[in-house]
């Protein structure tokens, strides 16, 4: 009998069959999320289930007694408590790698748009505002040739320093809790001590996961170090930073700018305060939605299921359940 599975959101047409040659399978077809009851629901009598940003904690493993394996369809998996996941015995695997070089992408856009204005003065000209040649105080900043830094050189990071040195002849510069030999051999990356990489650079990539060690790392002493000229920039997850040391920080002038693919909470509140200001680039994490790549990432994730339903070792299982 093939194992029934759960597909919380819309896959591509290959990908579902592919799924349902091996699996008995559910795939949760509407246009919002599945509600927190109607996923507890679904999950009842699954042995597998495929989703992202769910939160996969004992209530919802409760609710499935025949569970066997969560596969995300992000690399991210932070909606993961891998306590639970390890008392109940069941796996969760990640998408790493299909979407590094979309996300990079994605943050050269962020530094790109903010440096040089591109949202702002997008609404100049549809506005009619284009009169004449655009006066200095609509000028942008130089990206080529300026310091990147960026925190958390992992794969993305990598990415990003890539496209940073070789696209723009950045001077890239990093930090990592542990030095990162290969990603600076390829790249010319620069390790320094955190403190060193905040007061140098013009653009400021935060690219680190959220991890009970990173949530809320980034707060008003790390703000407080940065360039009073530097752009801040985020496509990692909200909640490594301090929103509220983040909106103080731009409101003070202490930093110039900000350029965010993520939110503390998701989607922000309409009355919260980054949403309203000049200095703010906003996106609604989309660092890995191209078609291709979100493609790529459920093929990934319907790979990894198979696999732990086939009593594999899927090949993303993640690390902090390796052991288990
Ligand atoms: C991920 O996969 O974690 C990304 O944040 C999606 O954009």
């Amino acid at each position: 009998m093939k194992p029934r599975v759960l597909v919380a959101q819309r896959i591509p047409a290959d990908v579902a069959d592919w799924l349902g040659r091996r699996c008995e399978l559910r795939v949760w077809e509407g246009e919002e999320r599945l509600s927190r009851e109607a996923l507890l629901e679904a999950i009842s009598d699954v042995e597998g289930a495929a989703l992202v940003s769910y939160r996969v904690d004992e209530e919802f493993l409760v609710h499935a007694p025949k569970l066997r394996v969560v596969s995300d369809i992000s690399v991210g998996y932070d909606n993961f408590d891998v306590d639970a996941m390890r008392r109940h015995k069941v796996l969760g695997t990640n998408t790493p790698g299909v979407l590094d070089d979309t996300v990079a992408d994605l943050v050269m856009g962020l530094i790109l748009a903010s440096a040089r204005r591109i949202p702002e003065l997008d609404q100049y000209v549809k506005q009619g505002r284009w009169l004449r040649a655009i006066p200095e105080p609509f000028f942008g900043r130089d990206v080529h040739h300026a310091t990147l830094g960026i925190i958390g050189l992992g794969r993305i990071g990598e990415a990003v320093a890539r496209r940073a040195k070789f696209g723009f002849d950045m001077d890239v510069v990093y930090h990592n809790r542990h030095r990162n030999a290969g990603p600076e051999e390829r790249t010319g990356a620069r390790f320094l001590p955190l403190d060193e990489v905040l007061c140098r650079s013009d653009f400021l990539v935060l690219q680190v996961p959220s991890t009970a060690e990173t949530r809320g790392f980034f707060g008003s002493r790390e703000f407080g170090l940065m360039k009073a000229s530097s752009i801040f920039v985020n496509a990692s997850r909200g909640d490594v930073v301090d929103e509220a040391a983040l909106i103080a920080a731009l409101r003070s002038g202490r930093i110039a700018g900000a350029a965010l693919d993520v939110f503390a909470r998701e989607p922000p509140a309409a009355d919260n305060p980054l949403l309203r200001m000049d200095t703010v680039l906003a996106l609604p994490h989309i660092g890995s939605a191209t078609s291709k790549t979100r493609a790529d990432m459920c093929m990934l994730a319907a790979k990894n299921l198979v696999a732990a339903l086939e009593g594999e070792v899927p090949p993303n299982l993640v690390p902090e359940l390796r052991d288990r």
